[in-house]
């Protein structure tokens, strides 16, 4: 029997996906998109990005916050149960192939289309940018598409609101194969969670940390039932006996995403539009389910913060391992649309 001196080929559809290092993880991230990483991280090849640079788009004025949470952001993805040994973490600051396909690919966008990317706009507004608009922020779709195309994945795990991302990426990824006669670069697909996006404690329709309504992954005990206890629920349940409202009721939107319990959930929708089902035990079940979601997380984390050393080598290795890869695809598209070479 001879031996296969090749090593075995590695066909799995590659993820990328990231995050902005702005601060810590919430569970609007958790349940959008990194529980999906967890499980895709065997039957994929899996890039996770912190995303330190897309983060200044928005916060030239305290890179210090950017660079404090490029480990915070890095924690939360260990505690959620991300394991280096199969996916990669990597610094996209320390990625200087990604600036180079951005400003390739900046030259096959117009300002126009980049102008009507419904994110972008809507983020225009919630910023208050006005006529002020940063050019990196609007131009932070282009080097997402050179985020995407540079580890060629096929699949990103997002919420929903990336949606117009990755379509424009795709965009240029049909431009560029246009360009160069054959299809150098892969189209990618969102994965958006069944569940759709987890609404802010307030009921309002994002959990943001900045808009007070987000429950952070590394939340106490204590934080989460404070939490709870003022979740939005149906306005006109004043009274356990009245019929109550199971649609728009952030607890069982909640309840949905965290209860593996399916049946009784049914069972206590049931009730509560019957009437006979007070808000109080409601949030009671919600508050036991999250605190068993989140308490492991929690003790994972304590356990990687006091191993800073590990946390800086993972990034390390995978910020390495990450350059091969992009460098070596910008030198394929640089290649293949003919540029000058020395
Ligand atoms: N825009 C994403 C967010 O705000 C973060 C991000 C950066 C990203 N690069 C990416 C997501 C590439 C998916 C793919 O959360």
């Amino acid at each position: 029997m001879s031996t296969l001196m090749t090593p075995p080929t590695d066909d799995r559809p590659v993820i990328l996906t990231g995050d902005r290092t702005t601060g810590p993880l919430h569970l609007g991230h958790y349940v959008g998109s990194l529980r999906n990483r967890v499980t895709l991280q065997h039957s994929h090849r899996q890039y996770l990005l912190l995303a330190d640079a897309q983060a200044l788009t928005d916060n030239a004025h305290d890179p210090a916050k950017v660079r404090r949470n490029v480990i915070e952001v890095a924690l939360d993805y260990l505690a959620a149960g991300i394991d280096p040994s199969v996916t990669t973490i990597c610094v996209q600051s320390a990625l200087p192939a990604l600036s180079d396909l951005t400003m390739l690919y900046l030259n096959f966008v117009t300002v126009a289309r980049l102008e009507r990317n419904p994110t972008i706009k809507d983020e225009i507004q919630v910023r208050g940018f006005g006529r002020d608009i940063p050019a990196g922020f609007l131009c932070y779709p282009v080097a997402q598409a050179a985020d995407i195309t540079a580890f060629k994945a096929s699949v990103v795990p997002v919420g929903e609101d990336q949606a117009p991302m990755i379509e424009q990426t795709n965009e240029i990824v049909r431009r560029i194969n246009r360009q160069v006669g054959r299809d150098v670069l892969p189209e990618a697909r969102g994965l958006t969670p069944s569940i759709g996006r987890l609404p802010g404690v307030d009921g309002k329709a994002k959990m943001s940390k900045s808009q007070g309504n987000a429950i952070s992954l590394s939340a106490s005990d204590e934080e989460i039932a404070e939490a709870v206890h003022r979740m939005y629920t149906d306005p006109n349940h004043l009274r356990a006996s009245d019929p109550g409202c199971v649609e728009g009721n952030v607890v069982f939107t909640y309840l949905d995403a965290f209860d593996s319990d399916r049946e009784a959930v049914a069972d206590l929708k049931a009730q509560y539009r019957r009437g006979g089902l007070g808000d109080v035990a409601v949030k009671r079940r919600l508050a036991t389910v999250l605190r068993e979601v989140l308490g492991p997380i929690r003790e994972r984390r304590k356990s990687f913060e006091c191993d800073p050393e590990y946390v800086l080598e993972t990034l390390r290795s995978g910020t390495a391992q990450a350059r091969e890869i992009t460098a070596a695809t910008h030198a394929e598209i640089c290649a293949a649309l003919g540029l000058f070479s020395l």
